[in-house]
């Protein structure tokens, strides 16, 4: 019989109404969809939204994710330089310059098995002056595949079509391409023909109500009247959303068998806030 692993995928964690969400549903769903692994994108678990920490990367570890990706907002915390300079299980895009800290890839053992997480980004609507996500994976695959060839790769973008392209670059390749960096879920989950599993964006994890994981009201002031005061707010109120996939693997051809596409909501969370989180 052919053996297969399963790795839950968490999207954005926004701020602390994220990292509680988080911290709530992590080891449920992995024990509900029998997944073997987590795998989260950090990028906005500050407590502002914007940017990691250690703190926040103590916390999604002792919650069970054995990598934590990121994006755009990863060097906005100064603390997250020298921790991702030092620490195997926080990854950046690979295609940031070179001489940036850290690295863009992580291999981990999950059932005996080693298993790649890769994190890119686009550059499609993107203001970082970065390398080409498509030649920038081409080579590091030359790489991992002499590792192994279950393969994991968050493609942290904003433009739809850069994504679907990528995920058709990487059709056969990989294991699995996802989404992250919009915050906002698609229903687009599918098994490419070549056997990687795709979704053009995972959501996020963070208040309902909200723009993207930030107050309305504040969004709204820059639109309307093009004012922006000061920064956005992290929303606290209200019922939080927590999406994420799980991907089952063939861990022999190292192409994926299922996607699946989870949305929790939750009316509970908030009340758990301290005002300390809220702050
Ligand atoms: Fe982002
Ligand atoms: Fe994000």
């Amino acid at each position: 019989m052919v053996k297969t692993i399963k790795l839950l995928f968490i999207g954005d964690v926004v701020g602390q109404p994220g990292l509680i969400t988080f911290g709530k549903w992590a080891s449920k769903l992995k024990e509900q969809y029998g997944a073997d692994a987590i795998i989260v994108n950090g990028e906005n678990s500050a407590k502002n939204g914007r940017g990691l920490s250690p703190k926040t990367l103590d916390f999604f570890k002792h919650h069970g994710a054995a990598v934590i990706t990121s994006g755009n907002h990863v060097w906005e915390n100064r603390e997250l330089h020298s921790a991702i300079k030092q620490r195997e299980d926080v990854i950046r895009p690979v295609n940031y310059p070179a001489g940036c800290p850290g690295k863009g890839y992580a291999f981990i053992e999950v059932c005996g098995y080693t298993v790649a997480i890769v994190n890119i980004h686009g550059r499609v609507f993107v203001r970082d002056l970065l390398d080409c996500p498509f030649r920038g994976i081409e080579s590091l695959l030359t790489f991992i595949k002499t590792k192994t060839n279950i393969i994991f790769v968050d493609f942290h973008a904003e433009a739809t079509a850069e994504k679907r392209a990528m995920g058709f670059f990487l059709d056969g390749k990989v294991s699995a391409v996802v989404g992250t960096h919009t915050h906002v879920p698609t229903a687009d989950e599918q098994v490419l023909p070549e056997g990687t599993a795709y979704i053009t964006d995972v959501g996020y994890v963070g208040a309902l109500n909200s723009v993207i994981g930030m107050q309305a009201e504040g969004v709204l002031q820059k639109f309307l009247y093009a004012q922006h005061l000061g920064k956005f707010t992290v929303d606290c109120r209200g019922a939080m959303e927590l999406n994420g996939v799980c991907v089952e693997i063939n861990t022999e051809t190292g192409l994926a068998v299922a996607i699946e596409r989870i949305r929790i909501i939750d009316h509970e969370v908030s009340g758990l806030l301290t005002q300390e989180d809220r702050t």
